[in-house]
């Protein structure tokens, strides 16, 4: 039931009945998803550009909404040391300040991937050069926020069963140069760097109940059973959660018993990228928020009764600005802008927000 008609059905039982997340949803005063997260336990932040900090009113709706943010790519390597002799900390020494004087955390992304990386990065002559490159890029942007970044997407995206290894490992540089303990050896530099972060492998393609992705699990889970039987400092697995409206069966019962195998392992578990595409939806947008929200609030219902599950961030807080419109495979072809995140571009709260504060209001309190 839509949170609207559901709205209006509770609103005849009584203010009383109605749950905090209905009664906010609508307007912007009411308690943001920072809020609804925290009185469970959990946590809700966001991905963020620098450059949005300037404009106080997305300031606004994001101290209201979360409570930890992530640098869309200000971290990335491409951005920090675009060349060998130079490096470029402002923008996420900002970001940093910002959430410190906001009182807000800030994860880490990412240090080790096969995207985002300058031309000269990978011209490593030999595994002893790459060995020295990661690790010290590591202990530099580690060391240099310790105390400040308090979880880092230590490795991005290692996993590629299309690549046709029998550990299912993508064919990048790193893992060409130095093998799988490329990963490893990341782990051990970040947890060197500052023993009090909190460490994650971050993965996408792990939501749907399609072979692909069952595979994309499943080599994912062997990766993780593999740093903890090495004893690799991994403390949690990163499940992006770049859902699609349409196009794509979600299980619940699979989906949760993934869950359940990570958390086996004695991982956290967050929700690091959650966004919804609606490419594949016709233009209407009551019609591309409901399937949106409707897909978000299956897919969330699931993750935050999971208890290893500690938090939900979206890639994005506002419609004003997704990589979705950017991306070869998700623009849409119609060239309307995609309307994949909790508040459109004039701020306002939409179905998707509703959906994410239900998921919250219907989980277990983790704080008992
Ligand atoms: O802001 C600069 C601009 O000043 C400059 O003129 C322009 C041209 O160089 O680049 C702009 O920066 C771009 C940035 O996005 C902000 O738009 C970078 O080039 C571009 O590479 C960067 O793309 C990011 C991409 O990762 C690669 O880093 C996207 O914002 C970001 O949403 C995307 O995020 C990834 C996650 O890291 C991993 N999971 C998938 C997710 C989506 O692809």
């Amino acid at each position: 039931m839509s949170p609207t008609r559901r709205q209006f059905a509770l609103g005849l039982l009584g203010a009383a009945a109605v749950p905090r997340w209905a009664r906010a949803t609508a307007t912007l005063d009411g308690p943001g998803l920072r809020t609804l997260a925290a009185a469970k336990g959990l946590v809700f932040g966001t991905a963020v550009q620098r450059n949005q900090l300037e404009d106080a009113g997305f300031a606004a709706a994001l101290r209201r909404e979360a409570a930890i943010l992530t640098p869309e790519f200000e971290l990335k390597w491409s951005t920090v040391r675009p060349a060998p002799s130079e490096e470029r900390f402002g923008a996420p020494d900002a970001l940093a300040d910002w959430c410190r004087r906001e009182g807000m955390a800030l994860r880490g992304h990412t240090l080790v991937w096969h995207e985002a990386l300058p031309a000269w990065v990978p011209r490593f002559p030999d595994a002893a050069a790459a060995r020295i490159l990661m690790t010290a890029h590591i202990a530099k942007l580690v060391g240099r926020y310790a105390g400040r970044i308090q979880a880092w997407d230590v490795v991005n995206e290692a996993i590629e069963p299309k690549h046709g290894r029998s550990d299912g490992l993508r064919v990048s540089p790193w893992q060409s140069a130095l093998g799988a303990a490329f990963i490893d050896l990341a782990f051990h530099a970040a947890a060197a760097a500052d023993p009090a972060a909190q460490l994650y492998y971050n993965e996408y393609g792990l939501d749907f109940d399609t072979p692909e992705e069952e595979a994309r699990r499943r080599a994912t889970l062997s990766l993780l059973e593999g740093l903890r039987a090495r004893g690799v400092p991994c403390h949690g697995l990163g499940i992006q959660g770049h859902l699609t409206a349409v196009g794509k069966k979600f299980n619940a019962t699979r989906f949760s018993a993934f869950l359940d195998a990570v958390a086996a392992l004695g991982l956290k578990i967050m929700i690091t990228e959650l966004d919804v595409t609606d490419h594949a939806l016709p233009a209407d947008p009551a019609a591309r928020d409901a399937a949106v929200a409707a897909i978000a609030g299956d897919y969330l219902t699931v993750a935050c009764a999971h208890p290893a599950v500690i938090g939900v961030m979206t890639w994005g807080l506002s419609d004003r600005q997704t990589w979705l419109n950017s991306s070869p495979d998700y623009r849409r072809r119609d060239g309307l802008a995609q309307r994949p995140l909790p508040l459109d571009a004039a701020l306002q709260r939409k179905p998707l927000w509703a959906a994410i504060a239900r998921a919250f209001d219907q989980a277990p309190d983790r704080r008992v």
